[in-house]
C-alpha cells in the first residue's frame, strides 16, 4: 500500500493527515498557534510557528501510524491564503507574516486602483484591490518599513514558506497565487504589466505551477527533522478553499460548498472564467488544471463563534473539560434552546471588516436589538444565525452570476454542527450535505499529491472514486419564512451603519 500526506496550514493551527492510496485517513495530528493583533484590525503570525507545527505533526503521524517512510510517496500542502512572508537573500524571515484577515492596507488599495485603474486591475487579477490580498501588504511594507523591503529577496505565501522549509524550493501554484493580486488569473502566470506599473521586481516571486504538479522533493535536512524520506515528492498543493473543493469533490460545474472555518466561504466551480464586475466575490484559478472557481468570503465565520467562546463561555469550557467533550457541543445545545431569530436579537459578523458583499475594511461586528430579556443562549444563536446570513449574502451574489447550485456541501469546523447545517439549509433553501471523509483541505491536497505522483489519472477521476456524500439535511418549510423575515432586517444593518463605521474607524 502507498500513502500520501496532506498538510493543512490553517489560521488557528496546522493539521496533518496521512491517507492510504484509497483516501482513507490513517492518522492525523494538529498543533495550534496564536494570531497576534498588535493594533485594531491588524493580524500577524510567526512563520516559525507554522514550520514547527508542520514538523511536529508530520513526525507524529509517521510515528503513530507506523507506516514506513518509503511508502509515503508524495505530499501536498494547503493553507490560509494571502499572507505575506518576506525572506532575505539567505531565506531568513524578515518580519512576522501579515495574514489574510489583516485590514491595515486600505490606503495602498486606493493607490493600486489609482495607478492601475480598477477596471484594468479586475481584467488582469479578476478582483478589485482588497486589503486582505498580498499585493497591498507588500506595498504597505515598502512604504512603512523600507529597510525590511530593501532586504527582501523572496516573497512567499504561508503554505509556500512551509514548502520552502521542506524542500529548499521557492515555488507556488495557481490557486493560492491568485490571491496575491499579481497573477494574471485568466492566463495563469505573473502579470508583467501589473508588476511593471507598481514597480515590483518579478524576481521576488516564486515559480508558479499547476496545483497537482510536482514542485520538488523533501530535502535531506527536512527529512531528518520530520522523519520523512528525501524521496517523498511535494506537489503544488492549493489555497485552503481550492483544496477543500478537491476534498469535497467540488471539481465540476454545478457543484458548490460552504465552509465555516475561521472565515466563511461559499464556493462554486466553473470551467469558464466568470468575473463579478463589482468585485464582490473572488474569481481564482482552481486546483483542477485549466479551471477556475468563484467564491464569496465572509471574514469572521468560525472566528465569531471562537471569539464568543473565548470571551463569554468559560463555563462551557470548564464543563466540557470535566465531561471530556468539546465546548462547541455544549454551546450548540445552548443555541438550540433559543428560537429562530434569537428573540429578536441580530448579530453582524464584521469582526475583521467584511469582504462579500460590502468590501469594507472599516465595518465592525455588532449585536442589534439587545434587551434585558436576552440570555447567552440568544447571543450564541444570534452569532450562528448572523454568520449564516453573511453566507446567504455570498450565495446571492454567486446566484446573480449564474452559479445556481442545487445542493450545498458543508465543511469546516462549523459544518460539523447539525444545528448550523440546518440553519444553512433553511436560509439557503437548499439541501445541505456533508462528505463521508471530513478532512476537506487535507484530503484535497493529498489527492493532488496522489495525482502528481501518478497514483491517480486526474483530479476529477480521483474525486469521483474517493469522495462520498452523507444524506443531506433538507430545508424545513415552516422555518424558511421565519429566517427570511430576520434576514430582511439583517440586510439593512450594514447600509444603516456604513457612515458610523467610518466615523468609528477615525476615532
Ligand atoms: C480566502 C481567505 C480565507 C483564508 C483563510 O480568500 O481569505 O479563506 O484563506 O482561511
Amino acid at each position: 500500500m502507498k500513502y500520501v500526506l496532506g498538510i493543512d496550514l490553517g489560521t488557528s493551527g496546522t493539521k496533518t493527515v496521512l491517507f492510504d492510496q484509497e483516501g482513507h485517513g490513517v492518522c492525523s495530528a494538529t498543533v495550534e498557534y496564536p494570531m497576534a493583533q498588535p493594533q485594531n484590525g491588524w493580524a500577524e503570525q510567526d512563520p516559525a510557528d507554522w514550520w514547527h507545527a508542520a514538523v511536529s505533526t508530520i513526525r507524529t503521524v509517521l510515528e503513530k501510524s507506523g507506516v514506513d517512510k518509503k511508502d509515503v510517496v508524495s505530499l501536498g500542502i494547503s493553507g490560509q491564503m494571502h499572507g505575506l512572508v518576506m525572506l532575505d537573500k539567505d531565506g531568513n524571515v524578515l518580519r512576522p507574516s501579515i495574514i489574510w484577515c489583516d485590514q491595515r492596507t486600505q490606503v495602498e488599495c486606493d493607490e493600486i486602483h489609482e495607478k492601475v485603474g480598477k477596471e484594468k486591475l479586475i481584467s488582469i487579477t479578476a478582483n478589485p484591490a482588497l486589503t486582505g490580498f498580498t499585493l497591498s501588504k507588500i506595498m504597505w511594507v515598502r512604504k512603512h518599513e523600507p529597510e525590511i523591503y530593501a532586504k527582501c529577496r523572496h516573497i512567499l505565501l504561508p503554505k509556500d514558506y512551509v514548502r520552502y522549509m521542506l524542500t529548499g524550493d521557492y515555488a507556488t501554484e495557481v490557486s493560492d497565487a491568485s490571491g496575491m493580486q499579481v497573477l494574471d488569473v485568466p492566463n495563469r502566470c505573473w502579470s508583467k504589466e501589473l508588476l511593471g506599473i507598481l514597480d515590483i521586481d518579478e524576481a521576488l516571486l516564486a515559480k508558479v505551477y499547476e496545483s497537482p504538479e510536482v514542485t520538488g522533493h523533501v530535502s535531506s535536512e527536512a527529512a531528518a527533522l520530520t522523519g520523512l524520506s528525501a524521496d517523498t515528492l511535494v506537489v503544488g498543493g492549493a489555497g485552503d478553499n481550492a483544496a477543500a473543493a478537491v476534498g469535497t469533490g467540488v471539481v465540476e460545474d454545478g457543484r458548490a460548498f460552504t465552509t465555516i472555518g475561521t472565515s466563511g466561504v461559499v464556493f462554486a466551480h466553473t470551467s469558464k472564467l466568470a468575473i463579478d464586475p463589482l468585485g464582490r466575490v473572488h474569481t481564482f484559478c482552481c486546483a483542477v488544471p485549466g479551471a477556475w472557481h468563484v467564491m464569496g468570503v465572509t471574514q469572521a465565520a468560525g472566528l465569531s463563534l471562537k471569539w464568543y467562546r473565548d470571551t463569554f463561555c468559560q463555563a462551557e469550557k470548564d464543563a466540557a473539560a470535566m465531561m471530556g467533550c468539546d465546548p462547541y457541543d455544549l454551546m450548540n445545545q445552548q443555541a438550540a434552546q433559543s428560537p429562530i431569530g434569537a428573540n429578536k436579537l441580530l448579530y453582524a459578523p464584521y469582526l475583521m471588516g467584511e469582504r462579500t458583499p460590502h468590501l469594507d475594511a472599516d465595518c465592525r461586528g455588532m449585536f442589534f436589538g439587545l434587551s434585558a430579556m436576552h440570555t447567552r443562549r440568544d447571543m450564541l444563536r444570534a452569532v450562528m444565525e448572523g454568520v449564516t446570513y453573511a453566507l446567504k449574502d455570498c450565495l446571492c451574489v454567486l446566484e446573480g452570476m449564474g452559479a445556481t447550485p442545487e445542493t450545498m456541501l458543508a465543511c469546516g469546523g462549523g459544518g460539523k454542527s447539525p444545528l448550523w447545517r440546518q440553519m444553512l439549509a433553511d436560509v439557503f433553501g437548499l439541501p445541505v450535505a456533508t462528505t463521508v471523509n471530513t478532512e476537506g483541505p487535507a484530503l484535497g491536497v493529498a489527492i493532488l499529491a496522489g495525482v502528481g505522483a501518478g497514483l491517480y489519472p486526474s483530479v476529477e477521476e480521483a474525486c469521483r472514486a474517493m469522495i462520498h456524500q452523507n444524506p443531506a439535511q433538507m430545508p424545513i418549510a415552516e422555518n424558511q419564512p421565519k429566517y427570511a423575515a430576520v434576514y430582511e432586517v439583517y440586510k439593512q444593518l450594514y447600509p444603516a451603519n456604513r457612515e458610523l463605521f467610518k466615523a468609528l474607524a477615525k476615532l
